[in-house]
């Protein structure tokens, strides 16, 4: 089956549709709201992880109605396949000072919950005045790590998602809703 083929064939089924456009849609504005009134007068800086969280990212800028910036970082930990190395790389630092600055971390989905941990001790080095996550999605049975997310749009099982800039080997973020990439299809795609 070819990427293409696959894609249709993930979209096709509703079972495999676990997050609508819609529900992203309403939950992103409902994540935009409360930091617009939790920063007012702050000016927090976003700092998307790359790639994964690219989309939502932008989606979630547009929401915030105050003053915001925004940078990136991008780090990896799972190369080709669906399991975390647990080996967490730097492939891509962030730009801005964020000493003294309000810093809203933006993930797409925390897994293990390594690479949160990375962000929050190499964010912590550069003292800025308040560090905060926000997670599109959580794996709620999985996820290692101490401190909660402060933000997040949604719990999920444990299953291997795509879609909304959630990849499967680099393809599949350009679906506009979240479905679950499930071991049939993940089979199929590497035939
Ligand atoms: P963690 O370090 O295990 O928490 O993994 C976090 C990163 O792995 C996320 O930012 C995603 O980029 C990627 N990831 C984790 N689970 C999934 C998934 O179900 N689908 C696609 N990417 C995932
Ligand atoms: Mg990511």
């Amino acid at each position: 089956m070819t990427t293409e083929e696959t894609r249709k064939f993930i979209e096709s089924g509703e079972s495999r549709l676990l997050l609508s456009k819609e529900e992203i849609r309403n939950k992103v504005r409902e994540l935009g709201k409360q930091i617009s009134k939790d920063y007012a007068g702050l000016c927090p800086i976003l700092i998307g992880v790359l790639n994964g969280s690219f989309i939502f990212c932008a989606d979630l800028f547009r929401e915030i109605s105050i003053d915001c910036e925004v940078d990136f970082i991008k780090i990896s930990s799972y190369g080709e396949g669906t399991e975390t190395s647990g080996v967490i790389k730097l492939k891509k630092d962030i730009d801005a000072d964020l000493q003294g600055r309000h810093v809203i971390v933006v993930e797409d989905i925390v897994d293990s919950g390594y690479s949160i941990n990375y962000l929050r001790e190499r964010i912590e080095r550069v003292r800025p005045k308040s560090l905060k996550f926000v997670s599109l999605l959580v794996k709620e049975d999985t996820a290692r790590t101490e401190y909660k997310i402060d933000y997040v749009g949604f719990n999920i099982p444990n299953r291997f998602v795509v879609g909304y800039g959630l990849d499967f080997a680099q393809k599949f973020r350009n679906l506009p809703a979240i479905y679950v990439m499930d071991e049939q299809v993940q089979t199929i795609n590497s035939n």
